[in-house]
């Protein structure tokens, strides 16, 4: 596929973090986006707002086969995002994650390969690589999930070779590190610490704060999902996507304070949350190889884009106690 104009994407999860960012791009690109949401009572678009006019909203859950079986007639592309998406929460909620991502992407695979869908790209996780054997982690590192979530995406990655083997579905299995920036759940390290500095409040961090991670800014993360829709031959095919850099959260947390300008002190809790990973570094070579892609924008560059985000909205730091 050569353009994305004209064509018929599915994002699902589209109102979330990456994939309403990944909207603006393939609306900006002149693509006939249909963006499914899950329902709320309230009529909320969230993340969408800015740009429920210019896509083809559609209310209903992944967990509904009939739902993605209708919606996916005459889709070229499905980028499949929903998720339970947060290593903490399926701590505490490991049916509501395995059972909504697993269910999920058999749906997705399932009504693409009725509907004979051209190309299927899954948000997979570097999660799923749990305590790193060696680093940087390239894909060929075993699978050794350590929470709910991580088991969740190693489960649908298994779904989706499989009917990559049997129906030869076209998939595209891609494996991010950190993505972060603007509307990114509160409940993930970069948003709660700005908010913390931002306000002036103590920065909690986990354990020694030595644990680190690889991090790539939103932007970068959709230019990403741009190529893995347009690229050709790269069905079956598994990529992680990272920097290639890695920050303690100690340091990232320092940073923040000092680009935020704030007093904010690091305030450590005994030990690493049960299903952490203490440490996330990519090898995506062969992402770099198949794809061409890079990463453009740095951490510190990142991270600025990210505060000016929250400047105006420091009153979310009442909804961090809240955060699993
Ligand atoms: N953010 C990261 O660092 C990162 C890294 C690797 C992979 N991923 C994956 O990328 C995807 C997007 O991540 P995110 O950070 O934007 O998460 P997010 O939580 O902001 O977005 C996920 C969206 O999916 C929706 N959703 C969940 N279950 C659904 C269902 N059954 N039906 C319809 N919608 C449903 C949620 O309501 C939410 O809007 C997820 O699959 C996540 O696991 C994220």
């Amino acid at each position: 596929m050569k353009t994305f104009s004209g064509k018929n994407i599915l994002v699902t999860g589209a109102d979330g973090f990456v994939a309403s960012h990944l909207c603006e791009h393939l609306v900006s690109k002149n693509a006939k986006v249909i963006a499914l949401l899950r329902r709320n009572s309230g009529g909320i678009f969230k993340n969408l707002n800015e740009i429920k006019k210019s896509v083809k909203i559609k209310w209903g859950d992944t967990q509904d086969l009939s739902l993605l079986t209708e919606t996916t007639k005459n889709v070229d592309i499905i980028y499949h995002l929903a998720a339970q998406s947060h290593v903490g929460h399926s701590l505490y909620n490991p049916y509501e994650t395995v059972t909504n991502d697993v269910l999920s992407t058999l749906n997705v695979v399932e009504a693409a390969r009725k509907n004979d869908v051209k190309r299927v790209i899954h948000a997979g996780s570097s999660e799923i690589y749990g305590d790193p054997k060696y680093v940087p982690i390239d894909t060929k590192h075993p699978l050794q999930p350590r929470s709910p979530y991580a088991a969740a995406k190693a489960s649908a990655e298994n779904i989706l070779e499989s009917y990559f083997h049997t129906y030869g579905l076209p998939i595209v299995m891609s494996r991010f590190f950190n993505i972060f920036g603007p509307r990114q759940g509160l409940d993930q390290a970069i948003p709660k610490f700005i908010l913390q500095a931002l306000n002036g409040r103590n920065i909690t961090i986990y354990g020694d704060g030595k644990q680190t991670r690889d991090y790539t800014y939103v932007d970068d993360a959709v230019n990403a999902y741009s190529k893995l829709g347009l690229i050709p031959n790269l069905e079956g095919k598994v990529m992680n996507f990272g920097t290639g850099k890695e920050i303690q959260i100690r340091k990232l947390a320092k940073l923040i304070i000092e680009l935020c300008d704030s007093n904010s002190k690091l305030k450590f809790s005994k030990n690493l949350r049960s299903g952490e990973t203490p440490r996330l570094l990519c090898n995506s070579n062969t992402a770099k190889k198949l794809t061409k892609w890079k990463p453009t924008i740095s951490f510190e560059e990142g991270v600025k884009r990210t505060i000016e985000y929250y400047k105006d909205k420091t009153h979310l730091i009442d909804n961090i106690p809240y955060m699993l």
